[in-house]
């Protein structure tokens, strides 16, 4: 098996091509993994595990067709994970969310149906389909997107299902909840909670802190998007929820916890624009059709990941400082030449 994985040196493509790495799903013990990836502020290569047989890491755009063009040839799927994915940036700035998420995606699409590749799994997110208060979001639910990152995500999805009818690709989109475990950029309310406490920082609560979220450990999430690239259907969608709801405040509860630090580091700041109340997925189809059922619990996976960034300060504490100072950068008068 061929895989074309796009974002692999991002937080959850490299969990994925890590585990194809080490044989850890059935039949992979011999997959070759080609990696595309931008290497943008959260791509990292130290991500990646090293096997130079069957692991080949190109860096550049998924946008760059001439470029996908001449790597894709001989592969038997894509699993695109390559995105802008804060949803804070989408907010102070959207065009690379529309370049990356919905053109790249074109492109992908494109030179995969040139490509005569067989499968295309695209891996997308439950905000496409908005904020719901109570119950939950099948895939049929109609979509709704907020930030503008959901709506490019949406946007990238519709895109995908336009390919697989119109072109016969055969195409397949996971949405999945929100994901937590080792190797996330530390913007993301887990590893920024973590890394403020483990540096002796306030952690800023959006709001009333109760808006709620699904969370999900990566390795599950990475193990249903191989369930639906090796068994799912063709012109199918897959939600992929975690099944643990939690509000932002009880998060930063277990946190302060984990890390042993009290309330009183909680800084309540002003709420993040249109803010999605909560996120909840029925993950059904998935279950019943492939079999699937998310296997970390939830306390294991959360001490587990507190455990490694405490242990791995030589992995975030350079990407954290170049974005602060890139922030810096970005606010008038701040900081200043030679400062
Ligand atoms: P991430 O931000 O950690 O990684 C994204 C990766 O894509 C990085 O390695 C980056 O360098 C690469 N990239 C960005 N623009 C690129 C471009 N133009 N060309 C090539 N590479 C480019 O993201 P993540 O959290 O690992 O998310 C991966 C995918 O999963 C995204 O599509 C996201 O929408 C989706 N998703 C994420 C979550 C979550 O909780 N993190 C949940 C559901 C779905
Ligand atoms: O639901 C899936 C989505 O989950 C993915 O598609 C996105 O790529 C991923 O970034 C994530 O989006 P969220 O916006 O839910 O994640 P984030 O970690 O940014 O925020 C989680 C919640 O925590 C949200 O309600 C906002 C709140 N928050 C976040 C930050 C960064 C805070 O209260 N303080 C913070 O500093």
């Amino acid at each position: 098996m061929r895989l074309f994985v796009t974002g692999g040196a991002g937080f959850i493509g490299s969990h994925y091509v890590n585990a194809i790495l080490a044989g850890r799903y059935p039949g992979t013990e011999d997959a070759h993994v080609t990696v595309l990836d931008k290497l943008t502020y959260a791509g990292n290569l130290d991500n990646l595990g090293f096997d130079p047989f069957r692991l080949t890491f190109v860096r550049g755009d998924i946008c760059d067709e001439d470029l996908v063009m001449s790597l894709l040839p001989g592969h038997d799927a894509v699993v695109h994970f390559a995105a802008e994915s804060h949803v804070d940036r989408s907010i102070t700035g959207a065009a690379a969310f529309a370049r990356t998420n919905v053109l790249g995606t074109q492109v992908l699409l494109d030179c995969a149906r040139r490509a005569g590749v067989g499968r295309f799994v695209h891996v997308s997110t439950d905000e496409v389909y908005g904020s719901i208060d109570h119950t939950s979001w099948t895939e049929s639910w109609p979509l709704s997107p907020n930030s503008p990152y959901a709506a490019s995500k949406a946007a990238s999805d519709l895109l995908v299902q336009a390919y697989h009818r119109t072109h016969g690709l055969a195409t397949s989109v996971t949405r999945c909840s929100n994901n937590y475990g080792t190797h996330q950029f530390p913007e993301k309310i887990i590893p920024l909670f973590i890394t403020n406490l483990l540096d002796g920082q306030d952690i800023p609560l959006y709001g009333d802190g109760m808006n709620v979220r699904e969370w999900l450990h990566v390795s599950d999430h990475c193990r249903a998007v191989h369930l639906v690239l090796t068994h799912g259907a063709p012109g199918e969608i897959y939600n992929v929820g975690g099944g643990r709801e939690l509000s932002n405040r009880e998060l930063a509860e277990r946190l302060l916890d984990g890390v042993g630090a009290s309330w009183d580091r909680v800084r309540w700041v002003a709420d993040r624009k249109g803010h999605d109340r909560r996120y909840s997925l029925d993950s059904t189809k998935i279950e019943k059709e492939l079999g699937f059922a998310p296997e970390v619990p939830f306390e294991r996976g959360l001490a587990d990941t507190v455990r490694w960034y405490r242990d791995n300060r030589w992995w975030w504490e350079p990407v954290k400082k170049r974005a602060e100072l890139e922030a810096a950068w970005q606010t008038p008068g701040r900081v200043r030449a030679g400062a």
